[in-house]
């Protein structure tokens, strides 16, 4: 039987399971995929898991998507050029990281219809999902990508990464075609971030990366100004089948059971 894992830490929340078996169960494979909770020092040895077969793959999320990068063999252009790794798979005997967390923002944004071609974005927040986002953006051909984050240190190192972006004062929002907010705040109910919104412009489009909850303050305040919301439901999905059809050499589309799994 194939074994795949999502590691992480914290990973008893993770939703991948759900997901990854309900696929493997729905195309009757012989596989099973897991979550375990890790310390850094331990992602060595799950590489070595993976060498020796006893691992067929593995997801892994917060916080190791860059820690994890030193034990493999290989890394795709976009584990690359973003320094993150969500999966990790065998090809000729090496072990090799990719992302699929770019795929996973661009089919959500192209499912919805929305045509981010020409178009400004402004990025709230600037941690470890936010070089996937930037280099999804580029392949959808946006004009602008501006990013802003209490911490600027932290803005000026991806502006060092992806050199034409821009880095705006935390506090300040300037009209933009699109907002994300890539923070972690809106991930308890309670939590606002302290932004003016309104003078935006109109018809805007307010993306979330949290899809639990379904709906932060964020995005209630994007709806109460009038414009389009949306959160990172699908996202998550499309990099989880990202994940599936590389492991498992398959084509399949997103359903709606899938979508729906991540409602409880
Ligand atoms: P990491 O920064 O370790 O990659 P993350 O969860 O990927 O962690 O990113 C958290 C993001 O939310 C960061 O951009 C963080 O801003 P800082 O770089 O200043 O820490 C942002 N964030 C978290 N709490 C915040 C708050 N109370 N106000 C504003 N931004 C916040």
């Amino acid at each position: 039987m194939n074994k795949f894992l999502v590691i992480g830490n914290p990973i008893e929340h993770s939703l991948s399971p759900k997901l990854h078996n309900y696929w493997i169960k729905n195309h009757g494979l012989n596989a099973v995929y897991d979550k375990k909770k890790l310390e850094i020092n331990e992602l060595e040895k799950i590489i070595i898991d993976i060498r020796e077969k006893k691992l067929k793959g593995i997801n892994v999320t917060v916080p190791f998507k860059q820690a994890i990068i030193p034990f493999l063999d290989k890394l795709t252009l976009e584990a690359r050029s973003t320094h993150s790794v969500n999966t990790v798979y065998i090809d000729q005997n090496r072990v090799v990281g990719h992302n699929t967390d770019i795929e996973g923002f661009k089919k959500a944004i192209e499912k919805i219809n929305f045509n981010l071609s020409k178009k400004t974005v402004l990025i709230l927040g600037a941690g470890g999902v936010v070089p996937s986002l930037i280099f999804a953006l580029r392949k959808m051909n946006v004009s602008k990508i501006i990013i802003t984050n209490r911490t600027r240190e932290k803005a000026e190192k991806l502006k060092y990464l992806f050199k034409n972006t821009k880095i705006l004062e935390w506090g300040k929002l300037i009209p933009s075609d699109m907002i994300i907010n890539a923070t972690s705040l809106g991930l308890k109910k309670e939590d606002n971030l302290e932004l003016d919104f309104s003078n935006l412009g109109k018809n805007k489009f307010f993306y979330d990366i949290i899809y639990n909850p379904p709906e932060t303050n964020f995005l209630k305040k994007g709806k109460e100004l009038g414009h389009k919301t949306e959160n990172g439901k699908l996202m998550f999905v499309y990099q989880a089948l990202g994940a599936f059809n590389l492991w498992h050499k398959s084509k399949i589309k997103i359903d709606d059971h899938a979508i729906n799994l991540l409602n409880k």
